[in-house]
């Protein structure tokens, strides 16, 4: 069965991949590196021996999406591409738009136009707002707080109008919560352009020095602790997820949605104290205010990934912070 994998050089895409092959599938990816490096992919390629066609082009580019689609026939589609900085979305919406909306549309267009009507696509739980219970399920009210979040929220319904079109398309809509963590390896894992906007690739920046200290967005939210609550799961669990997922849209299953998560909420404290116990470095931090824009908590119920897809995450935040140091210290820039 082959797979085009959207995104594939990117964080979750590239460790995505590996899963993949590992799992017997034949792959291509597309991505127009713009938030990414191809050394990503020959990593891909030297952790799992295979070899597969990258494709540097951009899913705004409508007739190259077409060209690929005719090259290969491909049974399904595992949809990463897209802009992901909620802040930047905040100050570039048009490119936000432009990028994950268009991009979207054209390639469910060429899909399509090639008769490839198997889709995975990567959501967020950023579409569930500020929640007004805890844990999350799927069911929950959807609400947009930023461009980037309405973006995803926005493919959510196109995803949905396009199966009430076409009930020949089978599409599996995953949630994610926090994806961290790295490759076992130390060759993948997360690259983030300049100063990292999320908790654990701006922690590990501080065990290896290039960052001075961390600072604690809020110590005074209603949680434990006063600083906030994620549900961080590791990125080879999510990888796991989307095997998990091919394999339920391999039925018949119309629209399928599901959280992503470990179902288990941290602190910031508590990441900080689990990076110093898990890669022996002392993580200096400043409290500063809340960052606007942040919830309080946040966290999954993961039944019905579970139940539905036999879904659960095998690693922990021990875990999670080892795998990350591994490839902060192996890869100091990142792919550069
Ligand atoms: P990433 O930036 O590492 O990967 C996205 C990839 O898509 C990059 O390699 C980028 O170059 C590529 N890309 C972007 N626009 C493109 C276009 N128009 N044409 C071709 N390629 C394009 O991000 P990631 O963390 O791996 O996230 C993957 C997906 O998961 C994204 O859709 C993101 O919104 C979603 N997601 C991520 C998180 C997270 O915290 N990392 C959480 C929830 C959802
Ligand atoms: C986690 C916690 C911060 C950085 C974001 C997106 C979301 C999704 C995942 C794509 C919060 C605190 C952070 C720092 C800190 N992405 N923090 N100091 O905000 O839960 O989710 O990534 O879909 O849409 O919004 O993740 O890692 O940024 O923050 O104290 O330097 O760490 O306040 O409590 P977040 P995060």
């Amino acid at each position: 069965m082959k797979v085009l994998v959207t995104g594939g050089a990117g964080y979750i895409g590239s460790h995505t991949c590996v899963r993949l092959l590992e799992s017997g599938y034949e792959i291509a990816v597309v991505d127009n590196l713009s938030n990414s490096s191809e050394k990503a992919i020959d990593r891909v390629k030297q952790i799992t021996g295979a070899d597969f066609k990258f494709y540097k082009e951009d899913l705004l580019d409508k007739r190259a999406l077409d060209l690929i689609f005719s090259e290969d026939k491909y049974h399904a589609v595992v949809h990463f591409a897209g802009l992901k900085a909620v802040g930047e979305s905040v100050s570039v919406p048009l490119m936000y738009y432009q990028n994950n909306l268009t991009g979207t549309i054209n390639l469910c267009q060429s899909m399509k136009e090639h008769n490839v009507k198997k889709l995975v696509f990567s959501s967020s739980a950023t579409v569930y707002g500020n929640p007004h219970a805890l844990p999350i399920t799927e069911d929950f009210p959807l609400k947009a707080t930023n461009p980037y979040g309405q973006t995803k929220l926005m493919i959510e319904q196109i995803l949905n109008d396009l199966y009430i079109s076409d009930n020949d398309w089978d599409i599996a809509v995953l949630r994610y919560f926090n994806p961290v963590g790295a490759h076992e390896s130390g060759l993948i894992g997360e690259n983030p352009r300049g100063i990292p906007n999320n908790l654990v690739p701006y922690i590990s920046q501080v065990a290896v020095g290039k960052l001075p200290h961390l600072n604690v967005f809020g110590n005074d939210y209603d949680t434990p602790d006063g600083s906030g609550v994620r549900d961080y799961i590791h990125v080879i669990d999510l990888a796991d997820g989307h095997i998990r997922a091919i394999e339920k849209i391999k039925e018949k299953s119309g629209v399928v949605i599901y959280n992503l998560g470990t179902g288990n909420g941290f602190s910031v404290f508590e990441m900080i104290e689990a990076y110093k116990n898990a890669c022996g470095k002392n993580i200096p931090y400043k409290i500063m205010p809340r960052r606007p824009g942040d919830i309080a908590a946040c966290y999954a119920n993961t039944d019905k990934a579970k139940k539905e897809l036999g879904f659960k995450a095998a690693y922990g935040i021990d875990q999670m912070c080892k795998s990350s140091c591994k490839w902060q210290e192996a890869n100091p820039n990142g792919y550069e």
